[in-house]
């Protein structure tokens, strides 16, 4: 495969590790992602999903992935994931971030915070999101609410004007019309694009294309790895009905604008 004909705009049904080794050093702007959180590991540190009294019983995510099980031993995940950011980070110019989404969680008295993952990455700053909504069943805790997101820059990042007074707690409601187990919400992605001057936008685990779809919107360039066929099927149905909805839109302007003159 060649860098850009085969990457930019495609959504590249394979291994994300595997696919960015193909790409060539300092060749995208900006990185959105949220991995597989590893909910169903085996080690006794995992998050019951799968019980009516777990914390997050009913969750869709209690079946896995089509195509990958989210259920590795613990270190073995925490290295992937190092492994994974390091090769975002290869991947990014010197003006480039990567956003990288994640949950904290406490699991047999555990603290998960994820350092595990992050080791030396040059974080700068952890952004909280919210997400509002969902259904507590277990009246020993109170209901998990917040994720988090961090913000691993190249040395010249910089947002745009004004996108700092958003602070650093974003409240953006979990997707509810979308079947994949855990996609991102298209306004915390907007957020975060229209945040920064990037051109092509990378999501090494893009699920349902969320991230490509909101890039296309924001008339940025993207590019998708995402393991599962299924789901890589789904976001090109999900791309193509997001360029005809906007041709639609542009149609609709021009005649109001012409009816206008
Ligand atoms: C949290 S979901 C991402 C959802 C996405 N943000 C959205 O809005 O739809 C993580 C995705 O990573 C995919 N995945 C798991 N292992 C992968 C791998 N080795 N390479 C690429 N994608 C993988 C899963 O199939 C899943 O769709």
């Amino acid at each position: 495969m060649k860098f850009p004909d085969d990457f930019v705009n495609k959504i590249i049904c394979g291994d994300s590790l595997s696919v960015m080794k193909s790409m060539p050093d300092c060749s995208v702007d900006l990185i959105v992602t949220s991995p597989p959180y590893n909910l169903k590991n085996s080690s006794g540190n995992g998050m019951s999903v799968n019980t009516k009294s777990g914390k997050w019983a009913g969750n869709s995510l209690q079946n896995g992935y089509s195509h990958y099980s989210d259920n590795i031993p613990a270190d073995e995940y925490a290295n992937w994931q190092y492994e994974c950011l390091c090769e975002m980070y290869r991947l990014l110019k010197e003006d480039g971030a990567i956003f990288y989404n994640h949950k904290w969680r406490v699991q047999n008295g555990i603290i998960q915070d994820r350092k595990d993952i992050i080791r030396d990455m040059p974080v700068r700053q952890i952004i909280i999101w919210k997400r509002k909504g969902g259904i507590n069943f277990n009246p020993g805790y109170y209901l998990p609410t917040y994720e988090v997101i961090y913000l691993i820059p190249k040395p010249n990042f910089k947002l745009v004007p004004r996108a700092n007074s958003y602070g650093d707690v974003w409240e953006f409601t979990q997707e509810l019309k979308n079947d994949h187990p855990a996609p991102f919400p298209v306004a915390l992605i907007e957020r975060i694009i229209s945040s920064t001057y990037a051109t092509t936008v990378l999501d090494p685990f893009s699920g349902s294309g969320t991230t490509a779809i909101t890039a296309m919107a924001l008339n940025r360039n993207y590019i998708g790895i995402e393991l599962s066929p299924e789901y890589c099927q789904k976001s090109e149905l999900r791309i193509e009905r997001n360029k005809v909805q906007s041709e639609v839109l542009k149609s609709k302007t021009a005649k109001l604008f012409e009816m206008s003159l």
